[in-house]
């Protein structure tokens, strides 16, 4: 047996150049064995072999190779055993990665969607807690987080472009990531009680998921698969879950009752400055689209926005719902359709009898444009080319859905699907076809029904638009 000791966790280089070599050399994978620092191994170790001279040239595919570089992360002890498999296995079957039912390539799909998962859940979970200030003013912030998988090398690039005019450190139980506004360098690992637990930024925080949670799609499973309860000691606003799922009813009430929001007190951004480094223009799924909305620069709307929003629901979902583009809350909590647009949404589904949750809820622009007006930020509609500036997101999401319908709600949604513009007025309520065979289907925006509801303008707006949706119920039972 050909021992490899590897003294990082996820060290793909390392990794890479060893198995490449070994794999030159004609090694089988049941003659090689490669131990990372969490393989505890029975104390038979003869030490590491010299390897033997290479027979033949070896070659990997850039799409293995990228998928192993994040396969490595998986918490699995024998990952680089599965790899190595896989990349011998590769020489004489080139093909092998198209034979999704193989079980090694099941493995390094599994693990690579369990890697990008935990990312996510990272980039979303991760809350800073101030710590000081040096003297230069700059300041300096503190982070726990528990991953599932070694990701933090993966994950905390992503960190240094958000916030790269503070000093930060991320602590995790294997490695702590520490950034100094110049280079991010790794160090070991800690425990949650290396991080300050209470600072003023929490207040802010606490307000913020206070006014971002909406009672009327209270779902503790939900919310639980979404922010597990894992995460819930490190995240100061989980302090509040059970207080606010008690009080769900009242507030749900007051949310209808007012339909106009403050804007949120840390949509001030004095510390996020992201740079373009947006590189993927056909990520391969949607949780990878999510990371690249998030660093999109397309247009200039990202610039006043909080956050890019990318959509949500089942990546097979039969119905993709299209809205023009987050408001003020969705800027702020990184959801589409969860303010009073969104809400109203839900419930005229409902009553068509369609279910929210079944269907892909995204917008046709991914960044919140809009005017600060006093207090408060106004929508305004995004122009022709940001629409087609965020083309390539919405035309990808609808490549990796492949709903069997796109439900455009309102004009500019209407617009990006048609790729020109189309009166509501005149098309909705029918099943339209695009160029490349898309089905798609126009009703109104929610939005207009609540502007016209408010003014009791037209009152026949909210059931015309019930009428489109169970239409819509019915050609996806058909
Ligand atoms: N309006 C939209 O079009 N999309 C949202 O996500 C919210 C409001």
């Amino acid at each position: 047996m050909h021992t490899v000791h590897l003294d990082e966790h996820a060290d793909f280089a390392a990794w890479r150049e060893q198995a490449r070599g070994l794999c030159a050399a004609g090694l089988r994978p049941d003659q090689v064995r490669f131990v990372p620092p969490d393989r505890v191994e029975p104390a038979l170790d003869f030490g590491q072999a010299a390897r033997p001279a290479a027979r033949r040239k070896v070659v990997a595919s850039k799409e293995f190779l990228e998928r192993a570089e994040r396969a490595v992360c998986v918490a699995e002890p024998a990952r680089f055993d599965h790899l190595y498999r896989l990349l011998c296995r590769l020489q004489d079957q080139p093909s092998l990665m198209r034979n999704t039912v193989d079980d090694d390539v099941r493995w390094l799909t599994e693990a690579d969607k369990a890697v990008r998962r935990d990312r996510h859940k990272m980039h979303a979970f991760v809350r800073f807690r101030k710590v000081g200030e040096r003297e230069d003013g700059r300041e300096q912030f503190m982070a726990w987080f528990e991953p599932s998988h070694f990701i933090v090398e993966l994950a905390t690039p992503f960190f240094t472009r958000r916030f790269p005019n503070m000093d930060w450190a991320i602590v995790t139980p294997y490695r702590t990531a520490v950034w100094n506004g110049e280079a991010l360098r790794f160090e070991l690992g800690g425990t949650k009680d290396d991080v300050p637990s209470e600072d003023v930024v929490e207040e802010q925080w606490k307000t913020y998921y206070s006014s971002i949670f909406n009672p009327s799609r209270l779902k503790v499973a939900a919310m639980k698969a979404e922010m597990p309860v894992k995460y819930w000691n490190n995240l100061p606003e989980a302090a509040l879950i059970p207080e606010l799922i008690g009080g769900s009813r009242e507030r749900e009430r007051q949310m209808m009752d007012s339909l106009n929001f403050d804007p949120n007190p840390i949509a001030d951004k004095a510390t996020f400055q992201p740079e373009h480094v947006e590189k993927d223009l056909s990520p391969p799924d949607v949780d990878a689209l999510w990371e690249q909305v998030e660093v999109c620069r397309r247009c200039d709307l990202w610039d006043g926005a909080t956050q890019g929003v990318a959509g949500v629901g089942p990546d097979d979902a039969a119905l993709m719902i299209v809205g023009e583009q987050p408001g003020d809350k969705e800027d702020l909590s990184g959801k589409p359709f969860i303010g009073p647009a969104g809400l109203l949404l839900t419930d005229l589904l409902r009553e068509a009898g369609l279910d929210r949750e079944q269907a892909y809820v995204t917008n046709a622009v991914k960044h919140f444009k809009f005017e600060v007006r006093g207090k408060r930020r106004i929508h305004q509609n995004p122009s022709a080319s940001e629409i087609k500036a965020c083309n390539v997101w919405l035309d990808r999401e609808i490549e990796l859905v492949k709903p069997k319908l796109v439900l455009c709600l309102g004009g500019s949604a209407a617009r990006a699907i048609n790729g020109r513009p189309i009166k509501v007025g005149e098309y909705r309520g029918r099943v339209l076809t695009r160029e490349d065979g898309l089905k798609f289907f126009i009703t109104s925006h929610p939005s207009y029904i609540l502007r016209v509801q408010r003014y009791e303008e037209v009152p026949t707006a909210r059931p015309a638009m019930v009428e489109d949706l169970r239409r819509v119920a019915e050609l996806l039972a058909a």
